[in-house]
């Protein structure tokens, strides 16, 4: 099954919604819709079916993020800072539907979002904070590497742009 993935708008039902995790429940109940409509400080897309189209089976939200030269962006030193770039702020697939391949799914989609606004306006990929540290591995997967920790607490991955062009293939 191939789902519509569209910006979040009042049809979906958010309450239903259940990841498992906390965060990423509270953020679609409570948060997503506003902060992409109202606010505009992020922007939440959701996965549904054609056949049930009210019903969310994952979402991912983006945000624009800027880099203030963590050490493994050493290439990028002589350039203006900050220098732009996209965040995956969230990505939580709801239980029913996890280890469907919808995960990946909503990961390429974002990976295909930072690329195609790079063609109006210029960033240098994709960022992500896992929220746990077993999630590194799925995010691993795809090519995302650590970024030099500056806050030893801090857990951040990238997709340099030219990664994520990469991984889409000829478009
Ligand atoms: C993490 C999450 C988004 C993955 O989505 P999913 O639909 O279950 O994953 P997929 O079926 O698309 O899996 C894609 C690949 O990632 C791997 N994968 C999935 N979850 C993983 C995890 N937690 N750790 C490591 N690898 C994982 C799968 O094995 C699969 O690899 P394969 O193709 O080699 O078999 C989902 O489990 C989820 O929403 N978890 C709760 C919220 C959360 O933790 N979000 C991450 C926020 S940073």
């Amino acid at each position: 099954m191939t789902p519509t993935i569209e910006v979040i708008q009042s049809f979906h039902n958010r309450d239903a919604f259940d990841c498992g995790v906390d965060d990423p429940n509270l953020f679609i109940k409570r948060q997503a819709r506003q902060a992409t409509e109202r606010k505009r400080i992020s922007t939440t897309y959701v996965a549904s079916s054609l056949e049930s189209p009210s019903q969310i089976i994952g979402y991912y939200t983006l945000v624009n993020y800027s880099v203030i030269v963590p050490p493994s962006l050493r290439v990028y030193k002589t350039y203006p800072h900050p220098l732009l770039a996209i965040k995956l702020a969230r990505l939580a697939i709801d239980q029913k539907w996890q280890s469907r391949g919808f995960g990946e799914l909503l990961l390429v989609d974002a990976i295909r979002k930072t690329v195609e606004v790079s063609g109006m306006i210029a960033n240098i990929g994709l960022f992500v904070d896992p929220s746990t540290s077993s999630i590194v591995e799925f995010y691993k997967g795809y090519g995302f590497a650590k970024v030099e920790p500056t806050d030893p607490e801090k857990l951040e991955m990238w997709l340099p742009f030219d990664s994520c062009r990469r991984l889409l293939g000829p478009i």
